[in-house]
């Protein structure tokens, strides 16, 4: 019998060291990338039993270039190797440089690690994905005040936008300082450099999505009396020109699309998927939670589309994030919203969309690799979202058009 439950023990024991290698905690407020054939995964905020809420400097992946089931990723904690500088959340990761071989953070609250003090000069952090070393930017010309609740997106000549947001030194109980405007982080000459904005009102924790025309889609968010921005009208700001329009959304008038923020949106087909997010004060769930909005046309419409189950349900989440791996789009983390009450708890586990069949399915298989570089190192094959494919000298999984919310 003794013998028996000993057995049992180790069997378990070996089992868990062995497979169960490393499993992220519930958070939320973290940023995501997929890059080098992984889905990488930076800080955000994780809550205790206690209800403190703690800032992370966490880094961990998983391999998307083979098969996953959601019961059981295999999670390699980089954190340790591959230390970051600061703790984070709410920042923005995206792949530029002259070679698009460096994970760019900005924004968001930085904390360094050891002193626990804001780190509100350094705003700009890079990994080499090449050597796997953080380091610290050292950019030219002068540097703005951070901008927390801002979102960035990076156009193809490596330049990150970010908008709005609020001064990163406000801690909480103090004066809130709004920022207007874009800044613009060149990823390329490392500089700033700033575009006052026209009178588009000030928001934060909106989703912001980059099409390949160059026109950034902002959508929701939070404005300066915590209200929720209407959803029903996009605001595009055009990195070509510098113009900011809006553009009304048509849709279904018998379903209503709830104002959102802390939502996911990513591009996929001329579409932008937006999942889940949190309204009002109390950030319940937004209905629907997951809706496309189609982007290709004259008019933006919205799309509801009716969706299976096939395993792994998706929880409610808000302050997540999404990635479109093929035809996948994979959300992770979170806090877990309800329809009355705030957040009780965040999420520790990961959701896969399969866009093709509109299902929520534990399984992922991997797209297949993409095409590679030809002679003049520019090839323009597209992948399944259409979106071009980078002939980075990576392995190509790179999604520029990728966006995530933020705190
Ligand atoms: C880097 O990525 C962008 C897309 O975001 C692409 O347009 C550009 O050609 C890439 N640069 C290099 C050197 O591969
Ligand atoms: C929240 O509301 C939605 C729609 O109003 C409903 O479908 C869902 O079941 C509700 N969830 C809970 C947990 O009550
Ligand atoms: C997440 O949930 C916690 C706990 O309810 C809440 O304090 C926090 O405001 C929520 N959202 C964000 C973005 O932190
Ligand atoms: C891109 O690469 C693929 C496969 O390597 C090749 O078949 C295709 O012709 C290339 N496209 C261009 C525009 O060079």
């Amino acid at each position: 019998m003794n013998k028996f439950i000993l057995i049992i023990i180790f069997f378990f024991t070996s089992f868990d060291t062995k497979i169960v290698a490393f499993t992220p905690k519930a958070r939320h407020s973290h940023a995501s990338i997929v890059v080098d054939g992984k889905v990488y995964y930076f800080g955000g905020i994780t809550p205790t039993t206690e209800g403190s809420q703690i800032l992370s400097n966490e880094m961990f992946y998983f391999d998307i270039t083979k098969e996953v089931d959601t019961s059981s990723i295999l999670w390699v904690d980089q954190t340790a190797t591959s230390p970051m500088s600061v703790q984070t959340e709410g920042a923005t990761t995206v792949v530029g440089s002259n070679d698009n071989n460096t994970i760019f953070m900005v924004g968001g609250t930085m904390f360094h690690p050891k002193t626990n003090t804001l780190e509100m000069n350094a705003l700009v952090y890079a990994f080499n994905i090449n050597n796997q070393i953080w380091s610290k930017v050292e950019v030219l010309g002068a540097t703005p005040p951070g901008r927390k609740q801002a979102k960035g997106v990076i156009d193809p000549n490596g330049k990150i936008y970010l908008f709005c947001g609020i001064n990163a030194n406000y801690v909480s109980g103090g004066v809130i300082g709004y920022l207007g405007g874009m800044e613009i982080f060149d990823t390329k000459s490392l500089s700033w450099s700033t575009v006052t904005s026209d009178n588009t009102e000030w928001r934060g924790q909106y989703s912001a999505t980059i099409l390949e025309n160059g026109n950034i889609i902002y959508l929701g968010g939070l404005t300066m009396l915590n209200a929720d921005v209407d959803i029903s009208k996009a605001y595009i700001y055009n990195t070509n020109t510098g113009i900011w329009s809006t553009e009304g959304i048509k849709g279904d008038a018998t379903i209503t699309i709830d104002n959102r923020y802390g939502h996911s949106a990513v591009l996929y087909k001329g579409k932008i998927i937006i999942y889940g997010g949190a309204k009002g004060l109390n950030q319940v769930t937004p209905n629907p939670s997951l809706v496309f909005l189609k982007v290709d046309g004259e008019q933006y419409v919205w799309e509801t589309p009716q969706t299976l189950t096939i395993d792994n349900p998706p929880l409610p989440v808000s302050h997540h994030s999404a990635e479109i791996v093929g035809d996948f789009m994979i959300v992770a983390f979170g806090n877990v919203t309800n329809n009355l009450t705030l957040p009780t708890s965040a999420n520790d586990k990961v959701f896969l969309f399969n866009l093709n069949t509109y299902s929520w399915v534990s399984h992922f298989n991997p797209p297949p690799p993409p095409s590679q570089t030809d002679t003049d190192g520019k090839n323009s094959s597209t992948d399944a979202g259409g979106n071009p494919i980078l002939t980075d000298g990576s392995n190509g999984y790179l999604t520029p058009s990728k966006t995530f919310h933020v705190l």
